[in-house]
């Protein structure tokens, strides 16, 4: 592997930077993997934090992940999770979700004091499974058909201790 680029994690706040990371999905899950373009940005987009990976000092953008709360449940949901594919295995799919799950930490302590945990829920695509595993997400229910494709529900609690 090369050199790891000098990068960093933001939280998208301006119009430009959030831009650039609706770019980057429609790089990858529209132009890279096929996906419809109509579905790509939907109601999950005005409400959720999106975290942008840039490089550093270029502020190119390479990596995009979105987090979002449910008021119905309480639960969070991991998604739109993209590494621009010249820049996968630099851990930055890693390092985009351990930033997710500290927003959540965070996020989830101010709500509830006395809750133990906090569930965080993500429709992983088939090959991506073993990724989420890794974090200690867990298959819960059959695979189902998410825009055109087959996705697993897969959760993970996550210690608030
Ligand atoms: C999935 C994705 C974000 C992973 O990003 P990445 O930067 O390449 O992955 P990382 O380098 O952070 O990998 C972290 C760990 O997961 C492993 N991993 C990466 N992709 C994996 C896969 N498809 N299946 C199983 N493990 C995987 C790595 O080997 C690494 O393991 P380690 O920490 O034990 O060494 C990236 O491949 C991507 O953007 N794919 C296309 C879009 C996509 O499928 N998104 C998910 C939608 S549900």
């Amino acid at each position: 592997m090369s050199e790891i680029p000098a990068h960093e994690i933001v939280v998208a706040s301006t119009e430009e930077e959030i831009q650039q990371c609706y770019k980057i999905r429609i790089d990858v899950f529209t132009h890279e993997q096929g996906f419809p373009i109509e579905t790509e940005i939907d109601y999950l987009d005005p409400i959720a934090t999106h975290f942008l990976l840039r490089l550093t000092p270029s502020l190119t953008p390479v990596g995009v992940i979105r987090g979002s709360k449910s008021s119905e449940t309480g639960s969070y949901k991991l998604s739109r999770l993209a590494v621009l594919k010249d820049y996968r295995q630099f851990k930055f799919g890693r390092e985009l979700v351990e930033a997710l799950h500290n927003w959540i930490l965070k996020d989830a302590r101010k709500s509830d004091q006395d809750a133990r945990s906090v569930k965080v829920v993500c429709h992983s695509q088939i090959p991506v499974k073993g990724f989420y595993a890794k974090f200690g997400y867990i298959s819960e229910g059959d695979e189902f058909d998410e825009d055109g494709d087959p996705h697993q529900k897969m959760v993970l609690e996550l210690p608030l201790e």
